[in-house]
């Protein structure tokens, strides 16, 4: 898969990725192929049609950004609340399960020193490793495998589940995490979530610490017109937290 050379920013905020240095056609108008291949970070390139695009190296969250996609990923609000209640940092140790297209697993990758990913789908797999190409991390392995059967790993700081019944999934809790270690549950529905924190209220081995939707409202700043935005992203997920605490 060519990598992403560059990339050009539109007026509108909108990022192209530069693969190769073909003419770039968008709805503000035509870059020239050229103009692009000699382009640097920091310069402005003009359109055909005078359009301002800014030229920039692209970091992590703008290759994110270009990630294929097939299962529904989990967002950035929702993977930032994980970050922030579980203290990941460049010690961490990480199982997750569903792969699905890699989001959470590569962003987390981007922080832990270690993230193993599972999935029960050959295409998840093929397409997480295309995108783990992708952003360029090296600290992430895919395993087929489900992650109701008992994984490898052990002592590990945090267990992400987004899989329809995560609740099968606390037997490997108890064997993956260390004690005092993170289960965080992501469930696009509050039954998902309400069994799988009855059962980790009737595991002696796990405390529960809470459940939470996190809602993002974007505000339109244009002059006097200061208001939030009537469309969105309205719903995504609960996200339950748990804890091991006994060996
Ligand atoms: C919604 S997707 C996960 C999306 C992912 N968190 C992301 O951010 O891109 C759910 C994935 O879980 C996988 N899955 C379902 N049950 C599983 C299990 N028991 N073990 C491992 N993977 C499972 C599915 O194949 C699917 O790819």
């Amino acid at each position: 898969m060519p990598s992403i050379k560059l990339m050009l920013i539109s007026p509108d905020g909108r990022r192209f990725a530069v693969k190769e240095y073909a003419d770039l056609h968008t709805n503000f108008g035509l870059v020239k192929g050229e103009d692009i291949r000699n382009a640097k970070p920091g310069q402005l390139l003009k359109s055909n049609t005078g359009k301002p695009f800014a030229v920039i190296k692209p970091g992590f969250i703008d290759l994110f950004s270009k990630m294929r996609r097939s299962a529904q990923i989990m967002s950035p609000k929702d993977i930032g609340l994980i970050i922030a209640f579980t203290g990941l940092n460049s010690k961490s140790l990480v199982v997750d399960a569903g792969s699905g297209s890699g989001a959470l697993c590569c962003a987390l990758a981007n922080i832990a020193k270690r993230v193993v990913t599972y999935d029960l789908r050959d295409d998840f797999i093929e397409l997480v490793k295309k995108n783990i190409e992708l952003l360029g991390l090296k600290n992430i392995e895919v395993k087929r495998g489900d992650i109701c059967s008992v994984v490898e790993e052990k002592n590990q700081d945090l267990l992400c589940l987004d899989i329809p019944e995560p609740w099968n999934a606390l037997g490997t809790a108890k064997a993956c995490l260390k004690v005092g270690g993170f289960l965080v549950s992501y469930s696009p529905c509050i039954s998902q979530s309400a069994a799988i924190s009855d059962a980790i209220e009737a595991s002696p081995s796990l405390m529960l610490l809470r459940t939470v939707e996190l809602i993002e409202r974007l505000w339109e700043l244009k002059g006097r017109k200061q208001r939030p935005m009537s469309s969105g992203l309205m719903h995504t997920g609960f996200i339950t937290f748990a804890r091991r605490i006994y060996t």
